[in-house]
């Protein structure tokens, strides 16, 4: 194990004992919030039946919205504590979830064309090569599969809500692939005064070309794009609240590429 995974290791263990928003698992699903939580684009299409990989998606949140819509899910996290709630998800609502502790950069756990779906909430900035994951699961993903993708945004990467200035929020790091970049959670990750503080983030930018090249190289047609991902942006809030800063820089983009290795452009 590299330091990078051992860092996060350590960091995502520390969030599950501050009770993190992403540990927690969601246990208050209805069929309705279920597809809102899975497919808030509304691009997915039928899951029931389909065998759907919930990628470094740990916390039992997306596991369990899929296995309630029906699907045989798998999820794989780095993480044991993350793990641990998608198991008390899936006993919660009594479904079946096949849970795999690895790193998202190798999945040869898996055997080729073994998913439909490979769902990755947010999680690729924690390491620095995205083509590696992005090889990966094209591998993983069947002819036609769908893989849906989080990532920073990476034009903001780095600028944080308390960077108002009174005039705007300042853009204080150099637009780098691959840089490193560490920052403070948000508040309303963990509550401060209830839990001794957690390492911070540290993520690596991935540039948007490197992210679409790297799509496009592994054999993925993108049939949408989202930068408005389940926020509630509100340019007339306090400046330097989370509301105003959504609003003025989207924090994360979300891509819907199916795996279409045959595809070329003549
Ligand atoms: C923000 S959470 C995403 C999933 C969560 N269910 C949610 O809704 O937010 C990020 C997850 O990435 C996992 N992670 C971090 N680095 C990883 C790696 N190299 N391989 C696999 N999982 C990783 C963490 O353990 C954590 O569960």
């Amino acid at each position: 194990m590299d330091e990078i995974a051992k860092y996060n290791l350590a960091r995502w263990k520390a969030l599950v004992e501050a009770d993190a928003l992403f540990t927690r698992p969601n246990l208050n699903l209805t069929v309705d919030s279920a597809r809102q939580a899975i497919d808030f684009d509304g691009k997915l299409g039928e899951v029931a039946e389909k065998d759907v990989l919930c990628l470094a998606g740990g916390g039992g949140q997306q596991s369990a919205a899929f296995a309630l819509l029906g699907a045989n899910v798998t999820v794989f996290d780095l993480s044991e504590e993350q793990l641990k709630r998608d198991a008390e998800a899936a006993e919660h609502y009594n479904v079946d979830i096949k849970i795999v502790q690895g790193d998202m950069r190798d999945l040869s756990h898996f055997g080729e064309a073994s998913f439909d779906i490979v769902n990755h909430a947010y999680s690729i900035n924690f390491v620095p090569d995205a083509v590696l994951v992005f090889r990966q699961v094209a591998r993983v993903l069947r002819n036609g599969g769908i893989y849906h993708v989080n990532f920073t945004n990476p034009f903001i990467m780095g600028m944080e809500q308390k960077d108002w200035n009174g005039e705007g929020y300042i853009l204080k790091e150099p637009y780098v692939n691959g840089a490193k970049i560490s920052y403070d959670d948000q508040d309303w990750v963990y509550s401060r005064e209830e839990y001794k503080p957690v390492l911070n983030p540290i993520e690596y930018r991935h540039a948007l070309s490197t992210v679409l090249n790297g799509l496009f190289e592994n054999g993925f047609v993108i049939f949408h794009v989202s930068d408005n991902c389940d926020m509630y942006p509100n340019e007339n809030a306090e400046p330097g609240t989370w509301d105003h800063f959504v609003a003025f820089a989207p924090p994360w983009l979300s891509i819907w590429g199916s795996y279409r290795p045959d595809f070329k452009i003549e």
